[in-house]
């Protein structure tokens, strides 16, 4: 018995068995619309909420040179992503490439874990858009009481209680019913979404730079020390240990290139597309957020961060700074809630993906893969995980559901980025699309950046993923282990 947790698929069988027979999910998807796709899950809440979140507990100004941690580390572990995904391009993403490598329970370690990444992805994001609608709101004078748009355990300045956020809750609804209609729609809406989104991030840095306050970015890496939030959670603030804190953070920003690798099963050429879709997404979003976050920092003060500017920062930012823009207040106001929602579909999307593929193992119950008859989505598992993440997002803070979303997807980069190395040494004949430079030291320092990362975000979140991963111990080892159809698939 022992043996076999390590027992992996063939690579042959698995594409066998995902080849497009007209019965399984329609191939549709073009490198372009990977791109989108990709910049779609990619520019969202991390950056228009996280940072502020990262400059005020964690790095201040320097949250920029977070920015540039996490984008090295992604880069590097982008590059292994595109290996894998070149090598297997079938829907499931790390989860399907470590069964292919490294075994099934490594498998089902990653496809566990990629929970943290796209559930509770959407989650946060869902909590974001919620603070931009209440700007939105502002404008026509009306506004969501802070107890229906936050959860039980945030208090306002003014004392009121958090009950239930709504806001968040809904708008999980209404894109779970969205993916439901089936994955070319949705491509389709998310690539105007896309033009607009990344035009107000050029917009803010191109008018924001003249209000930058040099001020505010002295000293640009504050001295290290402990700060305490609101919640009474101490972080260490400044320094390096701030930087790789922050780096940890504003991870977040940078999480959904790899979505596009779960998209492969529905994606035309995917040997060609897939590289192209990841590193391509990858690319323009890390120049757009360095510039970003610089601005952001330079026009509002880290105080801001910490108080009335800590919720859609980047409105507060340009409403009180930038004099003569508040058109551009509401435009990215609007644009960022049309963003956000791309992002989040991509999340939902991704993990009824991952899902879709274990349940054809035999991991999770089939409930996860029943097609629906009409639109062939796994309906099912989509409307599972609308009350998975529904609860999330109704009940949990931010900072909570978004540290756990980073601290969980670099670990799956961490196992990702050993799989391409033990790959290379194991199976070295097998073809591959796209080859990963540098072998094994790409991977390597793939590993010491995103690890770095997981040390910075401090030993809560060690504890929440420590638990988590338990969870998924006890279920791997009484159900999925006695389900499982490697023997049939192998
Ligand atoms: N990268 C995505 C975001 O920042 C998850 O919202």
């Amino acid at each position: 018995m022992k043996n076999r947790f390590f027992v992996t698929k063939s690579i042959p069988k698995l594409m066998e068995e995902t080849a497009d027979d007209g019965h399984g999910l329609k191939r549709s998807l073009t490198a372009m619309s990977l791109i989108t796709l990709g910049i779609g899950a990619i520019i969202g809440a991390g950056l228009f909420v996280r940072t502020a979140a990262a400059a005020a507990n964690n790095a201040g100004p320097s949250v920029t040179i977070g920015f540039i941690v996490a984008g090295i580390g992604c880069a590097l572990a982008g590059l292994c992503y595109a290996e894998f995904a070149s090598m297997i391009p079938v829907a499931g993403s790390a989860y399907t490439y470590s069964y292919a490598t490294m075994g099934e329970l490594v498998a089902w370690i990653i496809g566990w874990d990629l929970v943290l990444e796209y559930a509770l992805g959407a989650a946060t994001v869902s909590i974001a858009w919620s603070e931009y609608l209440n700007k939105l709101l502002g404008y026509f004078d009306a506004n969501i009481p802070y107890q229906w748009c936050h959860s039980p355990f945030e208090s306002s300045t003014a004392g009121t209680h958090g009950i239930m956020n709504i806001p968040a809750l809904f708008i999980i609804f209404l894109l779970s019913l969205l993916l439901i209609r089936g994955a070319r729609e949705s491509a389709l809406v998310n690539s105007i979404i896309v033009i607009t989104k990344v035009s107000i991030v050029i917009l803010f840095i191109a008018f924001g730079w003249s209000f930058i306050n040099p001020v505010n970015h002295t000293p640009f890496i504050p001295e290290a020390t402990i700060f305490v939030d609101a919640q009474g959670v101490s972080h260490h603030f400044g320094g390096i240990l701030g930087i790789l804190g922050a780096a940890g953070v504003v991870f977040f920003a940078f999480i959904g290139f790899d979505a596009v690798s779960t998209a492969a099963q529905e994606t035309k050429n995917p040997k060609k597309a897939l590289p192209i879709g990841i590193l391509g997404s990858l690319a323009i979003c890390t120049i757009l957020y360095i510039l970003f976050s610089y601005v952001l920092t330079g026009v509002a003060t880290l105080n801001d961060f910490r108080t009335a500017g800590k919720e859609a920062s980047v409105t507060f930012a340009i409403q009180t700074y930038m004099t003569g823009f508040g058109w551009l207040a509401k435009l990215v106001t609007v644009a960022i809630l049309a963003g956000f929602s791309s992002v989040i579909l991509v999340m939902l999307y991704g993990q009824s993906r991952v899902f879709y593929s274990m349940s054809r193992d035999g991991l999770v119950p089939r409930i996860f893969s029943d097609l629906h008859s009409k639109f062939r989505t796994p309906y099912k598992s989509n409307l599972l995980f609308f009350v998975f993440v529904g609860l999330f997002a109704s009940f949990v803070p931010q900072d909570i559901v978004g540290d756990m979303t980073s601290i969980g997807t670099l670990f799956a980069f961490m196992l990702v980025s050993a799989g391409v190395w033990i790959m290379r040494v194991k199976n070295p004949e097998l073809k591959r699309g796209f080859k990963t430079p540098l072998v094994p030291l790409v991977p390597i320092l793939a590993i010491v950046v995103c690890g770095a990362m997981i040390f910075g975000l401090g030993w809560a979140n060690w504890t929440r993923l420590f638990i988590w991963m338990a969870i998924g111990f006890v279920i791997y080892f009484s159900y999925s282990r006695f389900h499982s159809k490697i023997d049939e698939t192998r």
